[in-house]
Parts: C-alpha cells; sequence; structure tokens
C-alpha cells in the first residue's frame, strides 16, 4: 500500500513523473456530476448521501486515472455539525448563520457532538476505502480555522473578509474562542475521517492571504501547526497537506513550522521562486492556473511542462492553485494529465 505515488511523494521522494489530482476535481464541469447532483436533489444533499457522495468522488478517478481522489463533502458542514445554519444558493454560494459575539460563540454545540451531523460523511470514506482502485490515494480534508471563520462571521463568502477582520480587530477574545473552537472540531473531525480510512488530509485555508503580519501568524500558522501536531500525535505518520492560499512569502518555512508534510501553492507564486524558497523543505503541490482548463491550447501544454520541470529536483504533487471552475472543458483536463505524464 506504500507504494502509492502520493504517499511517496509526500515521504519526500522525487518521483520521475509527479502523481497528480485536482481541486475540485468532483464538480460542475462534469455532466456526470451534474446528474448525480440532480439525483441527490442538491449539493448538501448530495454530501450527506454516503452512496452518491462515493460515486462522485469516484467519478473523475474513473475518466481520467488521477492517483488521488479526495472524498465529497465541504469545509462547511463542520460549521453546521458546530450548530451554524447552513444553506446553498444556486449562483451564488453558501449563506449561514452569522456569529458576531461572543454569545453567538458560546452557543456552539460542544466539540464532541459533531459526529452526529457528519457520521454520513464517515460512511463515504468508508465506501471509498473499499472501492477505490489499490493504486488511489484517498484524501480527506477540512477548512483551516481562519477561512471557516470568515464564513461563520459574515455568513457567506466576502471578497475581503472583513466582518471577520473586524471580529479580529474589535471583540477579541469573541474571535480567539471562535477560532479555537473551530479548532478543537476541526482535530475531532478530521481524526474521525483517518479512522473511517482516509490516508492523507489537507487543510484548506483558502482566505489565509488576508492574514498579514502577526495576524497570519497567529490565525494562518497557529491554529495548522495544533491542529498538524494534535493529528499527527493520535495518527503517527499521517501524512498532512496544508494550503495556506496567497500566502506568498507566508509559504516559506510554513512547512517546518507547522509540522506539514506538504504546502499546496496557488498560482500567484512562479513554480521557480517556489523550487528554490519552498520545496527545499519538502514536497510541494501545485500550482496550474485553473484557467489553462477553460482556455487549452498550447499554452495550457507549455505552462504544464513549465511547472513539472521547475519542481523536478525536488519532491512534487502536479494540481492546479485553485479548484476547477464549472466553465472548464473536460477535455483539457485530459490535456494537463497527458503534458505531465509525457513530460
Ligand atoms: O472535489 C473536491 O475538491 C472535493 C470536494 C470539495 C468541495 N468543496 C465541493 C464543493 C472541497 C475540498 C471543497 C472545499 C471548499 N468549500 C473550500 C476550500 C477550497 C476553495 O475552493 O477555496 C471552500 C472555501 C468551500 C466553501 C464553498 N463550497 C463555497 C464558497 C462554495 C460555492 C462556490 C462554488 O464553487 O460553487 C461551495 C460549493 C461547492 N463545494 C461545490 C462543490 C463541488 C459546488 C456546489 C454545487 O455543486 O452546486
Amino acid at each position: 500500500m506504500t507504494d502509492k505515488t502520493i504517499l511517496r511523494a509526500l515521504r519526500g521522494e522525487i518521483l520521475p513523473t509527479p502523481p497528480i489530482w485536482m481541486m475540485r476535481q468532483a464538480g460542475r464541469y462534469l455532466p456526470e456530476y451534474r446528474a448525480t447532483r440532480e439525483q441527490a436533489g442538491d449539493f448538501l444533499k448530495l454530501c450527506y448521501n454516503p452512496e452518491l457522495a462515493a460515486e462522485v468522488t469516484l467519478q473523475p478517478i474513473r475518466r481520467y486515472g488521477f492517483d488521488a481522489a479526495i472524498l465529497f463533502a465541504d469545509i462547511l458542514l463542520l460549521p453546521q455539525a458546530l450548530g451554524a445554519d447552513l444553506w446553498f444558493v444556486t449562483g451564488e454560494g453558501p449563506r449561514l448563520s452569522t456569529i458576531t459575539d461572543m454569545a453567538g460563540v458560546t452557543a456552539l454545540k460542544p466539540t464532541a457532538g459533531i459526529h452526529e451531523t457528519l457520521s454520513p460523511i464517515y460512511e463515504t470514506v468508508r465506501i471509498l476505502a473499499r472501492e477505490l482502485p489499490p493504486e488511489t490515494t484517498l484524501i480527506g480534508f477540512a477548512g483551516a480555522p481562519w477561512t471557516v471563520a470568515t464564513y461563520m462571521i459574515a455568513g457567506r463568502g466576502t471578497p475581503d473578509q472583513a466582518p471577520a477582520h473586524k471580529l479580529k480587530d474589535t471583540d477579541r477574545a469573541a474571535f480567539v474562542a471562535l477560532i479555537d473552537g473551530i479548532t478543537e472540531g476541526t482535530i475531532e473531525y478530521l481524526s474521525a475521517q483517518v479512522e473511517a480510512g482516509v490516508e492523507v488530509v489537507k487543510l484548506f485555508d483558502s482566505w489565509a492571504g488576508s492574514l498579514k503580519g502577526q495576524d497570519f501568524q497567529d490565525f494562518a500558522l497557529e491554529p495548522t501547526k495544533r491542529i498538524i501536531s494534535a493529528l499527527k500525535a493520535r495518527h503517527p505518520g499521517l501524512p498532512i497537506i496544508a494550503f495556506p492560499r496567497e500566502a506568498g512569502q507566508g509559504y516559506v518555512g510554513f512547512a517546518k513550522a507547522t509540522g506539514a508534510d506538504c504546502v499546496a501553492l496557488d498560482n500567484s507564486v512562479t513554480p521557480e521562486w517556489a523550487a528554490e524558497y519552498v520545496q527545499v523543505d519538502g514536497c510541494v503541490q501545485g500550482n496550474l492556473a485553473s484557467h489553462h482548463m477553460v482556455t487549452g491550447g498550447q499554452a495550457l501544454v507549455d505552462e504544464t511542462r513549465r511547472i513539472v520541470k521547475a519542481f523536478s529536483q525536488g519532491p512534487h504533487i502536479f494540481n492546479l492553485g485553485h479548484g476547477i471552475t464549472p466553465d472548464a472543458n473536460p477535455d483539457n483536463v485530459a490535456r494537463m494529465i497527458d503534458a505531465v505524464r509525457s513530460t
């Protein structure tokens, strides 16, 4: 089992061809995903239906033969399990009840209660552990505390995370209590995913880039470090990927400081820079701009080869810099994989 290419790269091995998977690989750009979501009723019903969630997780594996499958779920299921109301507005995105003060934080459910809501997710993992091809690695995930907090505070996605910054700067005690609560919940949630059968976990800190200076240390780096050390204490050897998206200079030393086995890179940094300053510490993942999945052509092939070449002297998992978008052309995904595997 330890021969799986993703696990080898995460242990620091340099492979002749980087293993590959893709953020949001199960998603709306695939007609078979849209059909299964329709069958489930809506996105949240799909997340909580283990048979159908396993089916959409497997779809991109069957179609493309990616080296890893990522559990089909969402980072906002944990807030829901902690007691937030959650719904999705079609064409707009997630909506949640908002948290604006300490009373809102203390009204959340205790961490031990999350499994009641999240047990279907663990069932999805158990199905996948049985059904995935033996060479495919199963990745579990959660949002990092800051990113999850931005949604719990604002009640929706925000371009600049202003409501979360405001709570951080005006009611520090409530903000820190929220970050702590999410951190505890995330440890329990990821630990249960591992017990159900995921082999790697990834922490998505999609809005890490809006934390600057000391805030980045306190609310991106520190919670990630706490989660990683708790998970590794419970599950020795568990490989962990951290994705502090748009961290820029903050990527440098992030793996060492947090204990992550791999840092996932967005495409705001060049692969040549990241090879020199980030990959020196170990495995990196990334970082093709996802617009190439829409535009295709020779630029897609050239940029893919450039990334493979830049990272060829160290451990690397090929991926996009962020999730594939619904307007992507499925044929471009096949072209990307061909370009990686034929370089
Ligand atoms: O294939 C995979 O990557 C695994 C499943 C997965 C989803 N969301 C499914 C999903 C993962 C890993 C996520 C992570 C996630 N969810 C993040 C972090 C990564 C990132 O994109 O920055 C965030 C911020 C969320 C919260 C979220 N979920 C938003 C803001 C939205 C709406 C925007 C959008 O893309 O529609 C979602 C919905 C969502 N999560 C979809 C999928 C496939 C689309 C919903 C649909 O099918 O209608």
